[in-house]
């Protein structure tokens, strides 16, 4: 048996992935998912130890769903620049301006944030979030491009982007350039919705990485407009399909976490996700509202 399984073993570990996590961590992995899979088991996870291989604002989610459990992320500053676009002083702005609206966040922010937010959502689930609120205002970050998603979506609702211009370096990226180059080289478009508005409105599929793993079997060929180790993950799971990834979309973040570094971490318990008790508590309010969403 190799070191991490024994380790995993006499600690009582479990190993989370994010879908875009390098493959040498992905295989050691216990579960494997979009940010909403990976938050609905952590919730349930009832290991001592939960070794979470993404960026900072999945470990936080995971610590405030189970927060008796010990929380380690293997590299400490693998972060989301697009979680750090917005601040709570921003929001509590938006709401002074706007008091009817509700307040939708997107699992992509910092755990501060959240604890301002009526509800969360994931990218898999932001139009049935929005749909189960009775405000028809609704002020959404950080990513203006998955706001623009709901909104044409939902067309009685008023979706107020906060901040306006937030994005994803990796997703806004993608252009009509990238679309025509796939056409020329054939099979169909799935993109995400953090992707620019024309870029979604060019696609054969808008879906989240979960949603990506789901839809994959109805093409032979695909063109996938998302970070690129999507595409390996997809491969391994299909390996009949064709599936072409954009070399330049990396999340820089996400690449940081590498085999070595997840051993290091179940030998030294480091590094320790935490979150404030008051601020863990409402953030917990909006995640958990956003899971019994049907
Ligand atoms: P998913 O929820 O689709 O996994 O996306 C998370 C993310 O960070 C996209 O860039
Ligand atoms: Fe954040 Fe974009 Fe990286 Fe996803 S791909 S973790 S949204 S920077």
């Amino acid at each position: 048996m190799n070191r991490i399984e024994e380790l995993k073993r006499e600690k009582n570990a479990v190993i989370l992935a994010h879908n875009y996590q390098l493959p040498e961590v992905r295989e050691v992995a216990d579960i494997i998912g979009d940010s909403l899979e990976l938050a609905v088991r952590a919730k349930e996870a009832t290991a001592d130890l939960i070794v979470f291989c993404g960026v900072r604002f999945m470990a936080e989610t995971a610590k405030i769903l189970n927060p008796s459990r010990k929380v380690i992320m293997p590299v400490e500053d693998a972060g989301c620049p697009l979680a750090d676009q917005l601040t709570p002083e921003m929001i509590a702005d938006a709401k002074a301006a706007y008091p009817d609206a509700a307040v939708v966040l997107y699992v992509n922010s910092s755990a501060g944030c959240k604890a301002l937010a009526d509800i969360v959502c994931t990218s898999a689930n932001a139009v049935a979030v929005v749909r189960s609120l009775s405000e028809t205002t609704v002020l959404f970050g950080p990513d203006a491009n998955l706001a623009g998603y709901v909104q044409r979506q939902l067309p009685d609702r008023r979706i107020i982007p906060l901040p306006p211009g937030g994005h994803c370096y990796v997703h806004h990226d993608f252009s009509l350039a990238d679309v025509e180059e796939a056409r020329q080289r054939g099979g169909s478009i799935i993109c995400h919705p953090e992707c620019p508005a024309e870029v979604q409105a060019a696609a054969d599929v808008i879906a989240s990485t979960g949603g990506m793993v789901r839809r994959a079997p109805e093409q032979p060929v695909w063109n996938v407009f998302t970070e690129k180790e999507m595409v390996s993950r997809l491969k391994e799971l299909y390996p009949d399909r064709i599936f072409y990834a954009k070399d330049g979309a990396i999340c820089h973040d996400m690449k940081k976490t590498r085999r070595a570094d997840v051993l290091r971490a179940l030998e030294t318990e480091e590094f320790e996700v935490t979150v404030p008790e008051a601020v863990m508590d409402r953030a917990r309010r909006a995640i958990e509202r956003m899971i019994a969403v049907p």
